[in-house]
């Protein structure tokens, strides 16, 4: 079962440069978030100092009720036993061949025999699709190869709490779409919490049940996935349409007057495929807010889909309007019950139905009509 962390005014520099200030979000248990943001906002050094590499300045990440900002050694290296991290750059150890890479932390944090850990390392070889490769050496394989190799050692033991920095990057496209059921599956199997970091905005829109993105050494919003997607807000917007205008620029921020021309360009253009923010008609979810990949045929349903569905019905009333609609749409029936204005089936004519109860095979066809 996943477990919370829960980040609290987290602050951290290195020397004179403020990397983000001030961050506070909560990773609910066995739910999948996404980290968004533009190259160098401190994504990687976010990871890092959850897992408790880098200390913050300021700030707590608790973890089972401890404070990983200020508990003693031990505490932290008990504490880190619950992740699984895959670092950006795979971190593999270039002499050792992909079996010992992938059984480095059942050596070392287990008393496993060799013949468990050889089961073990085979069945996460086989999950990630590399049975056959053990002996080569990490220089041996292509860089997709070796991204795969790192998610195997991040799972050997079966963390509660698992990130990866960017795990598509450097995969083909089918890759990625295996990747990203891979994800969701292992979630429904394990209940673990996921922080996944990624630029892959197609993964974003439909892989978490939470986004949050960094920008401009702050967090700038985390919240459930139809909060971000039906966003107004302008780094949000064109965050998750990948688009040249607004206030990301490629090297530096762009100043404010900058991104006003180009939003009233855009809309001097009739903004159809781009409305200006606030304007258009459907905010970030330019395309819609699309349903959620679901486990693979035949796995259980995930445990923090019911949870999650619980926790954003408690909190309806406070999001935007236009969340509310896309959270509505995604209920299951038991959930969409509940509903304070929830009509019953019986109680409408075949042509009146309330607005939040669509069956879930119409969600995907609603989906594809908002898309065009
Ligand atoms: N150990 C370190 N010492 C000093 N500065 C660092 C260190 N690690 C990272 N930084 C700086 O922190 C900033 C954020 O880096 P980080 O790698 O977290 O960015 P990122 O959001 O992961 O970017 P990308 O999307 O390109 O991976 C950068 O300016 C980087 O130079
Ligand atoms: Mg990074």
């Amino acid at each position: 079962m996943g477990v919370e962390v829960a980040v609290q005014g987290l602050t951290k520099s290195f020397g004179k440069q403020v990397i983000w200030g001030d961050v506070t979000l909560t990773l609910p248990p066995g739910e999948i978030s996404v980290m968004l943001g533009p190259s160098g906002t401190g994504k990687s050094v976010f990871l890092k100092t959850l897992v408790g590499l880098l200390k913050p300045d300021r700030g707590s990440i608790v973890i089972k009720d401890v404070d990983l900002a200020r508990c003693s050694e031990h505490q932290l290296y008990e504490t880190r036993k619950l992740f699984g991290v895959l670092f950006q750059d795979g971190a593999l150890f270039g002499s050792m061949n992909l079996f010992d890479n992938i059984a480095f932390p059942l050596r070392e944090h287990t008393r496993k025999s060799e013949s468990e850990i050889r089961q073990i390392v085979n069945e996460k070889l086989e999950m990630v699709g590399l049975t056959g490769t053990e002996k080569k050496l990490p220089g041996e394989i292509s860089g997709g190869m070796r991204k795969r190799a790192g998610l195997a050692r991040a799972l050997v033991l079966d963390p509660e709490i698992i990130l990866f920095d960017e795990p598509d990057s450097g995969l083909d496209p089918v890759r990625v779409a295996y990747l990203n059921q891979l994800i969701v599956d292992l979630n429904a199997q394990t209940d673990s919490t996921f922080l996944i970091v990624t630029h892959d905005i197609g993964t974003a829109r439909t892989v978490p049940d939470n986004l949050g993105l960094l920008f401009r050494r702050e967090l700038v919003m985390f919240g459930t996935r139809e909060v971000l997607l039906t966003s107004d807000e302008a780094v949000v917007e064109q965050f998750l349409n990948g688009r040249r205008e607004g206030p990301i620029g490629m090297s530096e921020e762009k100043d404010a007057s900058q991104v006003a021309a180009e939003l009233a360009a855009l809309g001097d253009r009739g903004g159809v495929s781009a409305p200006a923010p606030g304007t258009g008609p459907k905010g970030a979810s330019g395309t819609g807010v699309p349903p959620q990949l679901l486990p693979s045929p035949g796995l259980p349903e995930r445990k923090a889909a019911g949870r999650r569905q619980d926790r954003v019905l408690a909190m309806l009333h406070t999001l935007p309007e236009k969340a509310q609609e896309a959270v509505k749409r995604a209920l299951d029936d038991e959930h969409r019950s509940r509903l304070p204005d929830y009509r019953s089936p019986e109680s409408q004519s075949p042509d009146s139905q309330a607005p939040g109860s669509h069956s879930a095979g119409s969600e995907a066809a609603e989906y594809e009509s908002v898309a065009e």
